[in-house]
This record gives structure tokens, C-alpha cells and sequence, in this order.
């Protein structure tokens, strides 16, 4: 089989290592990819976001299965175009992408079918956005309503923090027009869990749960991170909690997303935060989470093509998916001075002897080198039967991955830890 997976993070370079195993895979092709995962797949230079370019290569190179992983295209409908000349599909289309593209239509969608969340206002008005604000509950949170890499959610202590952010996302459109309508809502506290989940829209199957790191400095101080690292499972995530959630999240959202008309078909990632009144919904993601992914599919024992397969046709029901009792733990190695200004083009050293993965995020090729191209350059997964364990791993095969300016918290899985306790 020749398999396409659209994106080329650290998150596509471990569901592209997962994805090999199946003895039916030939080649797998990745849009972009990056080069530090050339040695996994073939790296095609087309941009995860030219529909037209991904359609056209799908077309003509007869690949037979697509994953679509970010969330760009997904919101811009690659699934879409890509089922309309016949390929199969992991993802889902546009009109479900919606539950990540639009914090306004997933906060409503909550709200309509009585699914746990922060309490909640939408605004397209500057004004009265600033004039709710005078009154509203301090701390607050502002989310921009469209993608903004991330980067979309503000949270702010005073009453001026929240008025800045206001300008600055609707009137300085400081992300764009994602910044057009936004959401004002109550701050919630409490451990926060991943929760990536397959669902085909009858079935859905939560994978092992998870913990980010979101903060770029040890003690989760410093600037917000796409993630700086993650372990799984979490501890913080009972079995009486799963099997709420199951009840008043997962299954309502399932549910609430076809009664909509908008069946969603793929992974659906549950952002939570168990607060002192129980489990709420922080986000929605409608794909595999960056770093979440890292920690999450190196546990799954089941196949994953096939797994993806089946949610594409509406089987998932066929599949037994099965996680290892192991735990994981997983590294970011960014360039230093990430989430701002960094340098690159170091070259990454991996010894030969590592007894980790490495699902390289940010590299190139240059002259059969690999080079450091972006901020968060690579993370490094240790398995080990207990989190405490390899956690120990992890920071004992990380010195033996280097590159210039190497940069990385030394403290990822240590609030996991104390839970435990
Ligand atoms: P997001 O970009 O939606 O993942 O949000 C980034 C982070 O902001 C989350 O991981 C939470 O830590 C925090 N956050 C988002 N919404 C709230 C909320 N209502 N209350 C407290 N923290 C929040
Ligand atoms: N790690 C959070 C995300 O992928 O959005």
C-alpha cells in the first residue's frame, strides 16, 4: 500500500514510524515532512496547507490511504477533496474540523447539549466586549475564535490585561482574523488531561490518556509552547474519572456532533481540566495532539493503519484496541530562545546507541546532514513500566541526541510524579 501523510511535525513523524510496522505499507510519502524524518518516508515539498498540490500528487502518484494530521488543512477541507476523487481518508472533513476551526461553534455546541465546559460569552464587538469585561469575574480567559497556531488563548489576572487582550485580538488583529469574533470565559482550575480518542462517529475509542507541558520554562513558568514535553498515562485520570467522562463528555460530543449533521470521523482530542465540580472541556482538537502523540502511539499495541482504515470505512466497532500497561515519557529538544527569537542550521548528533525514539519536529537535509530548522527541533520517548521509570529514562537518552544549542526542561512527568504520591 502507498500511504500520504499531510504535515511534517514530530507528531507526523511518529504516527508515519507506527504506521510502517504494518507489513502491508510499501512506501509512505510525507507533505512536507521534514528532513529529519527522510529515512521513515519520502518527503514531498508541498505544504500541508495547498489542497490543490496534495490532491494532484495523491491523484497521480495512486496512493492508496491519506492521513490529513494538522489541523489547517483539516479546517480547509483536504479530507473533503481527497474523498471527491476517491481516497481514502483519516481525518475528518471540514464541516466536524469546525469543533477545532471555531471556538464560538464549539462553545455553543456544549452549551446545546448540556457537555461540561467553562461558562462562557461571545463577542464580534470591541465595545461590548469592554464593556462586559468591567463587571466579568477576574481572572478571565479570551480565546480568539479561529486557529491561531495555538497561540489563541489569553489569561489575564487584572482587568487591564483583559482590556489589552481585547484590543489586541479584535482591534490590532494579532491573529488575524481568527481575532474577529472571540470568547470571554470563566477561569477554571485543576489538573489538566489529554485525551486523544478514535471515533468513526458511532464508536469511540479513547487512547491512553496524557499529560502536556505547555510552558517553556521548568516549574511551568515562561512563555506558552506548542508543548515541551508529555507523559502518559496520567495520573491524574482515574478509572471513575474516564468512566465520566465517557458518560458526560466523550459519547455527548459524539453524539451531539451527529445530530448536527456534522459526524465527525478521526481523532478527536479532548482538552480537559478536572476541576472541583468534575471533569470540563478546555478544547477541542479535531486531530492528533503535538506532543501528546509522542508519548500516546508508541503505547498502542494494536496496528494503527488498520485501526485508521476502519474508522474511515465506519468499522471502528471491528477493532480491538489495545494499550501497552506501560507508561512513556517524552523530551522536547528546542533551539534556545523558543517560543521567540532562535537561531538554526546546527547539526543534530543521534548516538547510535539510544534507547529512545526520536520523532524529529523541526530539521533539514543539507549535504547528508541534518540540521536544525525550527524551535522545537525533536523529542525523545523512553518507555518503561512505570512513569517514574521513564522519566529516569527519557533524561538518561536525551544527552545522547545534541545539537548546538540545545534546549530542554528538566522537570517533564515531575507533577505527574507528585500525584502519584
Ligand atoms: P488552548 O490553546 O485552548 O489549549 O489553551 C491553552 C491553555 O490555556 C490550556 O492548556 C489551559 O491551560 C489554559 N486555559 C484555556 N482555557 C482555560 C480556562 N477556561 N480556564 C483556565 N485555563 C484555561
Ligand atoms: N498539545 C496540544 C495540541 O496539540 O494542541
Amino acid at each position: 500500500m502507498k500511504i500520504m501523510v499531510v504535515g511534517g511535525g514530530g507528531r507526523e513523524h511518529a504516527i508515519i514510524k507506527k504506521i510502517k510496522e504494518n507489513k502491508n505499507v510499501e512506501e509512505i510519502y510525507a507533505l512536507p515532512g521534514n528532513g529529519g524524518m527522510a529515512e521513515d518516508a519520502t518527503c514531498v515539498n508541498i505544504g500541508a496547507k495547498d489542497i490543490d498540490a496534495i490532491v494532484k500528487f495523491a491523484k497521480e502518484n495512486q496512493i492508496d490511504f491519506a492521513v490529513v494530521a494538522p489541523d489547517d488543512p483539516l479546517v480547509l477541507g483536504a479530507v473533503d477533496a481527497l474523498s471527491e476523487i476517491g481516497i481514502p481518508c483519516f481525518g475528518p472533513e471540514k464541516k466536524a474540523a469546525i469543533i477545532e476551526g471555531s471556538k464560538v461553534f464549539s462553545k455553543n455546541l456544549m452549551k446545546k447539549y448540556g457537555i461540561p465546559t467553562a461558562k462562557y460569552e461571545v463577542f464580534s464587538d470591541a465595545a461590548e466586549a469592554l464593556r462586559y469585561i468591567q463587571t466579568a469575574p477576574i481572572p478571565t480567559v479570551i480565546k480568539a475564535d479561529g486557529l491561531a497556531l495555538g497561540k489563541g488563548v489569553l489569561i489575564c489576572f487584572t482587568k487591564e490585561e483583559a482590556e489589552e487582550a481585547i484590543h489586541s485580538i479584535m482591534d490590532d488583529k494579532i491573529f488575524g482574523e481568527s481575532g474577529s469574533n472571540i470568547v470571554i470565559e470563566e477561569f477554571l482550575t485543576g489538573p489538566e488531561v489529554s485525551v486523544l480518542s478514535f471515533t468513526d462517529g458511532k464508536t469511540v475509542v479513547p487512547m491512553i490518556s496524557s499529560m502536556d507541558h505547555k510552558r517553556a520554562l521548568d516549574g511551568d513558568k515562561g512563555l506558552n509552547t506548542g508543548g515541551m514535553g508529555t507523559i502518559a498515562p496520567n495520573p491524574y485520570y482515574t478509572e471513575d474519572i474516564a468512566k465520566r467522562c465517557m458518560e458526560e463528555i466523550f459519547l455527548p460530543t459524539v453524539n451531539a456532533m451527529n445530530a448536527e449533521g456534522r459526524t465527525f470521523k478521526g481523532c478527536l482530542y479532548f482538552g480537559l481540566m478536572l476541576t472541583p465540580d468534575g471533569p470540563k472541556v478546555i478544547e477541542y482538537n479535531c486531530r492528533f495532539g503535538d506532543p501528546e502523540t509522542q508519548v500516546v502511539l508508541p503505547l498502542l499495541e494494536s496496528d494503527l493503519l488498520d485501526i485508521m482504515m476502519a474508522v474511515s470505512k465506519g468499522e471502528l466497532d471491528k477493532i480491538d484496541v489495545k494499550f501497552s500497561d506501560k507508561s512513556a515519557c517524552c523530551v522536547v529538544m528546542a533551539s534556545e530562545g523558543y517560543p521567540q527569537k532562535y537561531d538554526s542550521g546546527f547539526e543534530i548528533k543521534v548516538a547510535d546507541d539510544i534507547e529512545a525514539q526520536v520523532y524529529i519536529a523541526g530539521a533539514k537535509l543539507s549535504e547528508g546532514k541534518v540540521l536544525t530548522a525550527g524551535g522545537r527541533v525533536l523529542g525523545v520517548t523512553a518507555v518503561a513500566d512505570t512513569l517514574e521509570n521513564a522519566i529516569i529514562k527519557a533524561y538518561a537518552e536525551v544527552p545522547k541526541v545534541s545539537f548546538a544549542n540545545a534546549f530542554y526542561r528538566k522537570d517533564i512527568g515531575q507533577r505527574a510524579l507528585e500525584a502519584l504520591k
